[in-house]
């Protein structure tokens, strides 16, 4: 009953924020993402009757993480306890948000564990009730996240797109997605982006089918400021930009490129990889970690 499985981040060019469900963790609005080759969690879960009690690697947000494995092994009949031990190729402490891949390689290790024979769309959802992205880090490349779970839309040789994450965090944050996410809708603006999302989105699935990179990158920095702009704007107020992020959106102005932001500070470089060598000597001053796209979680 052990089984091992990795898992990438994403990075999502409409954004996830707001739910119509906390419980349930279902969204307010669909959101489209890419998984990301460089930052990868790899998860090995074990159920034992030989185990006394359940034990998960330090550092991580550990009662969560037992509640999701509460789930699956109320799903699947089974008492046994559990040892998780958990490795992010990327550094925790740089304000990437490892819950996506966490959550989506602790389902799919679980869940091969425990023999339950669940499909992606399965997976999809389980993995969302522990995390809302992580239902995007189950398929592979480019994916769409509706309702209860998330699809691909296209494999990850698609489009030679990077992310070239610029690494400016590196405490955690003060205040966590989960906790934003139940308070976007005291925002004055969280309506108008929902009204404005669904064109949007038409639009942005013409830029990934067209590989119109010039009119991606209109799209992904109009959700991400407009995401920003909820935040800003919801009681209390989340401000997770710093000078420092204003200065590398500057810096890659005129080049092509585009940005995105999460949660945090640090600013995602979005652009096709036959320009990045371009794109990165002018970021050279900073950490970066280059992602291409990537297939969704899997067992190994
Ligand atoms: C800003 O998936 O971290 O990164 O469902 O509470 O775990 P929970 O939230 P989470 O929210 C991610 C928010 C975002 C945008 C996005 O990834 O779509």
């Amino acid at each position: 009953m052990k089984a091992t499985a990795i898992a990438p981040a994403n990075i999502a060019l409409i954004k996830y924020w707001g739910r119509k469900d906390a419980k349930l963790r279902l969204p307010a609005n669909p959101s489209i993402s890419m998984n990301l080759s460089a930052c990868i969690t790899t998860t090995t879960v074990e159920f034992s009757s030989d185990f006394e009690n359940d034990v998960v690697t330090e550092g991580f947000d550990n009662r969560r993480i037992l509640d999701h494995i509460d789930r699956i092994r109320n799903m699947a009949g089974k008492k046994e306890s559990v040892h998780i031990v958990t490795n992010n190729s990327f550094p925790t402490s740089a304000g990437i948000a490892s819950s996506a891949s966490g959550f989506a390689a602790l389902t799919v290790a679980a869940a091969t564990a425990l023999n339950l024979q669940l499909s992606e769309k399965e997976l999809s959802a389980l993995a969302r009730l522990g995390s809302g992205s992580a239902s995007r880090s189950i398929p592979d490349g480019f994916v769409k996240w509706e309702g209860e779970y998330a699809h691909s839309l296209y494999p990850p040789d698609w489009w030679d797109l990077l992310d070239i994450i610029v690494i400016l965090a590196t405490k955690a944050k003060k205040i966590s997605s989960s906790v934003g996410h139940d308070r976007a809708g005291s925002s004055p603006f969280f309506l108008k982006r929902l009204e404005a999302l669904p064109e949007r989105i038409a639009r942005l699935e013409t830029a990934l089918k067209t590989k119109n990179f010039p009119m991606l990158g209109q799209v992904i920095e109009e959700d991400c400021l407009d995401m920003h702009h909820v935040m800003q704007t919801q009681n209390p107020p989340l401000y997770y930009w710093n000078e420092e992020t204003k200065e590398v959106i500057k810096t890659i102005r005129g080049l092509p490129a585009c940005f995105t932001i999460d949660a945090g500070s640090n600013v995602h470089v979005i652009c096709e990889a036959k320009n990045e060598e371009n794109v990165i000597r002018k970021l050279r001053k900073y950490q970066l970690i280059v992602n291409k796209p990537a297939l969704g979680a899997h067992i190994i």
